[in-house]
């Protein structure tokens, strides 16, 4: 079995990176292999609307780093998505990323990940209150069901603003790793 984490901040080792990499380390429990890719370190164009991806076996037309990213999710059996919250929203990298999937979805909005992904979300924010990006983050899930990743779980490292402050908190980086545990066992 293979999972991808993806990295939607920019610093390397803030606590969106900790708690993915950790995430990746439970789902290595099982033999599992794993991948990360820091998306502030990528080349990604932002979609440029063109629909290439549109005709049939179409693929996306521009040459950058996402098509690395389109394979490895393709081969993946679950995908760990980080970000941390930059005003309310994921960050413009993980958004940049997120507009690239649309290269995943059909003409009639069906996508065309098979099965469908196993999918952990993983979210960082500086406000102490878990609930306060509710909006946000159900209007992401409704985004990436549509394209075909399964949100199994979501975990919010509430109250967090150095990089590092999510090793103090709330049992969360266990929690990180049971959710990566078992998300390829469900
Ligand atoms: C540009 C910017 C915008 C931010 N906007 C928010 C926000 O709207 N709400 C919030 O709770 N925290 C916000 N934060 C705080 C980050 O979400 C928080 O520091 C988080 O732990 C960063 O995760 P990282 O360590 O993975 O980079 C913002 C931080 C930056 C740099």
């Amino acid at each position: 079995m293979k999972a991808v984490g993806i990295v939607g901040s920019p610093r390397k080792k803030g606590n969106t990176s900790l708690l993915v990499n950790e995430a990746l380390r439970g789902i290595q429990e099982d033999g599992s292999e794993t991948k990360v890719f820091y998306l502030n370190d990528m080349q990604i164009r932002g979609c440029q609307g063109c629909r290439t991806c549109k005709k049939p076996e179409a693929k996306c037309a521009l040459k950058d780093d996402m098509a690395t990213l389109y394979e490895e999710i393709e081969s993946a059996d679950a995908v760990v998505i980080g970000s941390p919250v930059y005003m309310f929203q994921m960050t413009g990298q993980t958004k940049l990323f997120v507009d690239r999937l649309y290269a995943f979805m059909n003409p009639d909005f069906s996508h065309r990940l098979g099965e469908g992904k196993k999918t952990l979300m993983i979210y960082a924010q500086g406000q102490p209150a878990p609930e306060l990006f509710k909006n946000s983050f159900d209007t992401n899930n409704a985004v990436f069901s549509m394209l075909g990743f399964k949100i199994q779980d979501t975990i919010i490292a509430a109250g967090t603003a150095d990089p590092g402050d999510v090793l103090e908190k709330d049992g969360l980086m266990g929690k990180a790793y049971a959710a990566g545990k078992s998300l390829l066992a469900s």
